[in-house]
């Protein structure tokens, strides 16, 4: 027994540093630190939702803004873009934004017109003659306005993003004057303005959520829609539609929100951060919008849908015909806001 002893000791302290040096600080030490555990625990993650497709101008400027803001922020503001839908539809992404359960949306103005009748000037028809008109309008005091409205609703404005002006799709005929609406059946954005828009054309109306419209228009469920280039294009409404009328009447954008308790908690630092990068996708992202709104109907010239430019003179008998629609937003909206849409119509 004694002569076993030192056997015993020797083993044991063999076996000891063989666990402590070669298999051992887990078993003999506190769990090490991980760098990407003690990274996470201080990171800010900022969930962006929004319901078009990746490689639009809106997808591409979010996927931009994400990676300034992680970069500038050495990796511990981390923006996660939901693309399609796929975190909440624009059926409900303006609630959950004002709850807090996603941080940032770039709704389509015209889907805050219903309950913020205000945004309803934005949707009325003609209203800008061209695209830089509509940018100068929105990055200067009406923007600013429009967007302060929305404070008292938990959400903070940091830019507006633009698509571009609509056009109409169908499959029945070509829309070359307002009679040749008369019996369809459209989708549109949940806007009482739009809703005015196609009713004194005498088109019934449906506001069907963004993701759902290529399969309404493709069962025959809809006859037609408005909406810009880039998002036919995308979503390939163009596929299930006959006739596009290059119409322009009316303006597609996105004020980009991020939730005010969110915001407020951010140090000013990294507030910062965000708005330099909110105006280098912004810039970005006008850029785009022109672009790939001319190239995708390039490309669009190329398939079977048959195209129609609108004259100057059927755009007059349109304007003329939507002429009630203005006097209708200026007395619902008050003196305030018809002066502001009087200053833009240059009345
Ligand atoms: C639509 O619903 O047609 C658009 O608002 C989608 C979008 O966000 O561009």
């Amino acid at each position: 027994m004694r002569s076993f002893l030192p056997t015993f000791l020797f083993l044991l302290i063999g076996i000891l540093s063989a666990l402590y040096l070669g298999f051992g600080f887990p078993y003999f030490t506190p769990y090490a630190a991980d760098p990407e555990q003690a990274g996470l625990k201080g990171q800010i993650l900022i969930r962006f939702s929004h319901v078009v497709a990746e490689n639009t101008p809106k997808g591409r400027a979010a996927r931009l803004f994400a990676d300034l803001v992680y970069e500038r922020s050495g990796g511990r503001i981390k923006v996660e873009v939901f693309p399609n839908g796929s975190l909440y539809t624009d059926a409900v992404e303006i609630d959950e934004l004002k709850k807090g359960h996603v941080e940032m949306i770039a709704p389509a103005s015209a889907n805050l017109s219903g309950p913020f009748p205000e945004w309803g000037i934005l949707d009325l028809p003609y209203l800008f003659p061209n695209y830089e008109a509509l940018d100068q309008a929105l990055s200067g005091p009406l923007g600013e306005k429009l967007l302060k409205t929305m404070e008292k609703e938990n959400m903070v404005g940091l830019a507006f993003w633009h698509n571009g002006l609509k056009q109409v799709t169908n499959n029945v005929r070509p829309l070359i004057l307002p009679e040749d609406f008369k019996g369809l059946h459209f989708r549109i954005m949940p806007s009482p303005v739009i809703a005015s828009h196609f009713s004194l054309f005498g088109v019934k109306t449906t506001s069907a959520p963004f993701n759902q419209v290529y399969l309404l228009l493709k069962s025959g469920q809809l006859d037609g829609e408005e909406n810009t280039i880039s998002n036919i294009y995308t979503k390939r409404f163009y596929t299930v539609q006959k006739y596009m009328t290059l119409s322009n009447h009316g303006y597609l954008g996105y004020p980009v929100f991020i939730n005010r308790s969110f915001w407020e908690r951010l140090s000013k630092g990294d507030q910062e951060i965000i708005r330099e990068a909110m105006a280098e996708a912004t810039s970005f992202q006008h850029r785009l919008a022109e672009q790939m709104n001319q190239e995708q109907l390039e490309e669009m010239k190329r398939s079977a849908i048959a195209i129609h430019v609108q004259t100057p003179e059927e755009r007059d008998i349109w304007a003329k015909r939507l002429e009630p629609l203005y006097d209708e937003v200026k007395r619902s909206l008050g003196k305030e806001w018809a002066a502001e849409i009087e200053k833009l119509r240059g009345k």
